[in-house]
């Protein structure tokens, strides 16, 4: 696998490339939520494009930034073993060299669920994700249904901007015990692990008895499950359309699906269950 570090040496090895290129855009700390992208992306592409990225611009919480874990050598063992061909691995000031302004106005899709309990967030992943396409120049680029809401926004920055790239969503990638996979994980103590597994549970057993017209009774319980964990701080438990996700979900055009965010003593959790 090469190690690439600067957007220039990136280019030069990516220019009159004859094949399909696959760009799976990661901050590292590499699990197989993260390899299962890889591999769609092996599968469909003749190139596959992996960058490792701790974006500080899409960190809304200096200390959650300062401690995101960076096994740099363990990240670039996985991705050679995957078969990835190429590691883009840039320093902050070489995606950016200088202070800038980014916004792009997507509508009320930025500030739903996510939005609300991380303002500006989605404004840096949509800036470093647009970076990175402008770098790489994929045909397709790889997110993964653990972050629908970030799979969304991005569609809509591709859909207003014009961008020549498909994006592609692959399923949420769980351990045997339903946990969804995170970097984030490796923060949880095995006590506040086993408090977690009440987020993905309660998904579950929403999407069991889902009926649409019982939504609010099932979205209630679910979340008197989630409140009765202990350690288990809930943001917000929603059943929305998946199209935008709004509440209204009277006309779901691609789905319905819930999503649930919480802390877990001091680690902040997601996950999401696609109901119809
Ligand atoms: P990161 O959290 O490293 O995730 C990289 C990609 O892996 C995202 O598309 C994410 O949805 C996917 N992913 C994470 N956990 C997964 C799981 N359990 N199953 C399937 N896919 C999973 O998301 C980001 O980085 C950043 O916001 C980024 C897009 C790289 C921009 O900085």
């Amino acid at each position: 696998m090469e190690i690439i570090k600067t957007i220039a040496a990136l280019q030069n090895r990516l220019q009159n490339q004859p094949e399909t290129i696959g760009l799976v855009p990661t901050m590292g700390a590499l699990h197989n939520g993260h390899l299962s992208l890889i591999k769609t992306a092996l599968a469909q592409t003749g190139l596959v494009v992996c960058s490792i990225f701790v974006n500080p611009t899409q960190f809304t919480d200096a200390s959650d930034l300062e401690k995101y874990p960076r096994p740099v050598e363990a990240d670039i063992e996985k991705l050679a073993q995957a078969g990835c061909a190429v590691l883009f691995m840039p320093d902050v000031p070489e995606i950016y060299p200088q202070k800038e302004h980014w916004h792009l106005d997507i509508g009320e899709i930025e500030h739903r669920l996510e939005g609300k309990f991380r303002p500006g967030h989605y404004q840096g992943v949509m800036q470093v994700v647009y970076k990175l396409f402008m770098a790489v120049k994929p045909d397709f680029a790889y997110f993964g249904q653990k972050d629908f809401q970030q799979v969304k926004v991005i569609e809509q920055m591709v859909k207003l901007k014009n961008l020549p790239v498909k994006t592609v969503m692959c399923p949420i990638v769980r351990d045997a015990d339903g946990l969804a996979m995170s970097s984030r994980n490796v923060h949880l103590s095995p006590e506040e692990r086993k408090h977690a597994l009440i987020l993905s549970w309660a998904l579950h057993q929403l999407k069991k008895s889902y009926v649409k017209e019982a939504s609010e009774e099932l979205r209630k319980e679910a979340i008197e499950l989630i409140n009765a964990e202990p350690n288990v701080q809930l943001e917000y438990l929603e059943i929305v359309n998946a199209a935008d996700l709004d509440t209204d979900i009277s006309n779901p055009q691609i789905g319905i699906i819930a999503l649930v965010a919480a802390k877990v003593g001091q680690t902040r959790l997601i996950d999401n269950v696609i109901l119809a």
